[in-house]
């Protein structure tokens, strides 16, 4: 047994570290997992995404979770809602659609228990969240998933019908002059990393455009690596609200038999 001393809920505010018998750990080893997820000084789940590296990338440390419901829409292994919950959020719920993983595993729930978590999970598909099917939240996160949607406007106007006050979510995203317009690339072939379920490239404008459209303002835009973005962004009237122009486009036939198209493809 590794014997450690400290509350597992705390492990990403001081460190303290969990207590992982050598059959967990052999459990925990045999698991494909996404996050990387520190449970002791050199023991970590051997994911791909180091949870850790990506606080800062994702501003995790400089937004403020205290007294909040979060939901996090891809959430994967759960990293981000951990942290979440170790820094003071009331409730978590974690959002993903299984059949888009490449691996299966259910390797978040090893770290929920090990970790003492009360998170929820839920298996949905973005395009189908609802508040009143999967509940509204004070903020909603979604890293790493816009650029695998065919629809991604689709996808923000969802992610924003669940959140009240804020979002916050991190995606690949095309640099462009300021003067340039919005646009949103679309990959048809993997162009972007080779990988076939990477689908769309949005300009910062657009982004800000579709946030706005659905009654968010940016108020921060963090950029990392080359082509990644975080947005952090909360919810306003503005000039789409007040004109309830959104209601104007949701009344189009088109629209409609658009999604049901998607819904029915996805
Ligand atoms: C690149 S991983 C990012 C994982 C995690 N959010 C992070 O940043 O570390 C993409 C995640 O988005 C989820 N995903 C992809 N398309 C989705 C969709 N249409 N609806 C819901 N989840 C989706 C995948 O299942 C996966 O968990």
């Amino acid at each position: 047994m590794l014997s450690f001393n400290s509350s597992a809920k705390h492990f990403l505010l001081d460190g303290a570290p969990i207590e992982l018998s050598p059959e967990e750990l052999t459990e925990m080893n045999s698991m494909r997992w996404w996050h990387q997820i520190p449970f002791a000084p050199g023991v970590k789940s051997n994911g791909f995404s180091d949870g850790v590296r990506h606080i800062s990338d994702y501003l995790l440390d400089e937004v403020d979770f205290k007294g909040k419901s979060v939901a996090d829409i891809g959430c994967w292994d759960g990293f981000q809602l951990f942290f979440a919950e170790a820094h003071g959020a009331r409730k978590v719920v974690g959002i993903d659609d299984l059949s888009q993983r490449h691996s299966g595993d259910n390797a978040r729930e090893f770290a929920k228990r090990k970790l003492q978590s009360e998170v929820e999970f839920l298996d949905s598909n973005v395009y189908h969240l609802s508040p009143a099917t999967h509940g509204a939240y004070d903020m909603v996160m979604m890293f790493g998933v816009i650029y695998h949607l065919v629809y991604p406007m689709l996808g923000i106007e969802k992610a924003c019908s669940i959140a009240r006050n804020e979002i916050l979510f991190a995606t690949h995203y095309i640099e462009s002059k300021p003067e340039v317009p919005p646009f949103c690339i679309l990959y048809e072939n993997g162009e972007l990393e080779g990988d076939m379920s990477n689908w769309s490239g949005p300009n910062l404008a657009w982004l800000e455009a579709a946030l706005a459209i659905q009654g968010f303002e940016i108020v921060k835009a963090h950029r990392y690596f080359n082509d990644r973005i975080t947005i952090h962004a909360k919810r306003v009237e503005n000039q789409h609200t007040q004109n309830s122009r959104l209601n104007t486009v949701r009344d189009t036939t088109m629209i409609e038999e658009f999604r049901s198209r998607m819904e029915a493809s996805s």
